[in-house]
């Protein structure tokens, strides 16, 4: 058996996303925060990963008593608790799968999901039942959700460099989406969904008070920054489709074709991301 190299370590433990999330999902804190009006008592954040938000939240509203995170990492709930600890009691990190969200005790004046959305595919819908069931009287649930244009087999945005690397160690262009689907890998880009079948699903629980869209462009400096963004997002969630022996050169081929995109292009991708600001019926 071949030790795991740094790389594929990175990945099981999804570390690194402090510093990867500055390509891309660090702008949605900011952006969702900016839509808080008046002075939450109370937070809920899904998905709450290594609790940036959370920590934002806190600087920002003096007035939080309140600020919970659900997370299903056990990696990321540390990280987040360390990154956390100068809150006090002021902050509540649980364990939890949110496509199976259990109740809790508590009304939110404002709940957040950024960058999650896609993970809890196709059960999404019961995240929309639960934050309906835990918002508080005048609260509002702030959701971002990404678009990638996708193919006629699902495939778009991260899919696009993983079947680059795929094809440079080996497969065949054509047999990408059929090694996907044999590995029950689901194509990230049909994970997302698109605006009209979300807004079909929320409008079951939530209604949408508002949106706004920005265009998430991404660029990177070298081919080993993104190979490290795509560790420490993705996980081992596409590294599985080759073995074991191979994953270092995939994460690397993965890393190169973001490098050569960002030469051809000017950038390694972009992608509408959507803002909703849901609140109760
Ligand atoms: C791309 S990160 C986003 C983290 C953070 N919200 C942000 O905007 O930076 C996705 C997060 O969702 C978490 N996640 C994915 N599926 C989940 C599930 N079923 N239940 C709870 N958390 C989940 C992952 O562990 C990860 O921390």
């Amino acid at each position: 058996m071949t030790a795991a190299s740094a790389v594929e370590i990175q990945a099981s433990t999804l570390a690194g996303y402090a510093d990867a999330s500055r390509l891309r999902q660090v702008q949605d804190r900011d952006w969702a925060l900016d839509q808080v009006t008046g002075e939450p008592g109370t937070l809920i954040d899904l998905g709450s990963g290594i609790g940036q938000l959370l920590q934002a939240a806190l600087e920002r509203f003096p007035t939080l008593r309140h600020a919970v995170g659900l997370e299903r990492s056990e990696h990321r709930l540390a990280e987040a608790a360390v990154r956390l600890q100068p809150y006090g009691e002021r902050v509540s990190l649980h364990p939890a799968d949110l496509t199976a969200p259990e109740p809790l005790p508590l009304r939110a004046d404002v709940i957040t999901q950024t960058s999650v959305l896609h993970w809890l595919y196709p059960w999404e819908e019961r995240i929309f039942a639960w934050a309906a069931a835990h918002l508080a009287p005048g609260g509002s649930f702030l959701l971002t959700t990404y678009h990638p244009a996708r193919d006629a087999h699902g495939l778009g945005g991260e899919d696009e460099l993983v079947r680059d690397a795929l094809v440079a160690l080996g497969t065949p262009y054509e047999e990408v989406p059929g090694l996907l689907a044999r590995a029950d890998v689901l194509p990230i880009a049909t994970r997302t969904r698109t605006v009209e079948d979300l807004a079909e699903v929320i409008g079951r629980h939530l209604r949408v008070a508002g949106h706004l869209e920005r265009d998430a462009v991404v660029t990177v400096d070298g081919a080993a920054q993104y190979e490290h963004f795509h560790a420490a997002t993705f996980g081992d969630y596409y590294s599985r489709l080759v073995p074991a022996e191979r994953r270092a050169a995939f994460f690397r081929a993965v890393g190169e074709s973001a490098w050569r995109r960002q030469t051809e292009r000017g950038h390694v991708s972009h992608m509408p991301v959507r803002l909703w600001t849901l609140t109760s019926r």
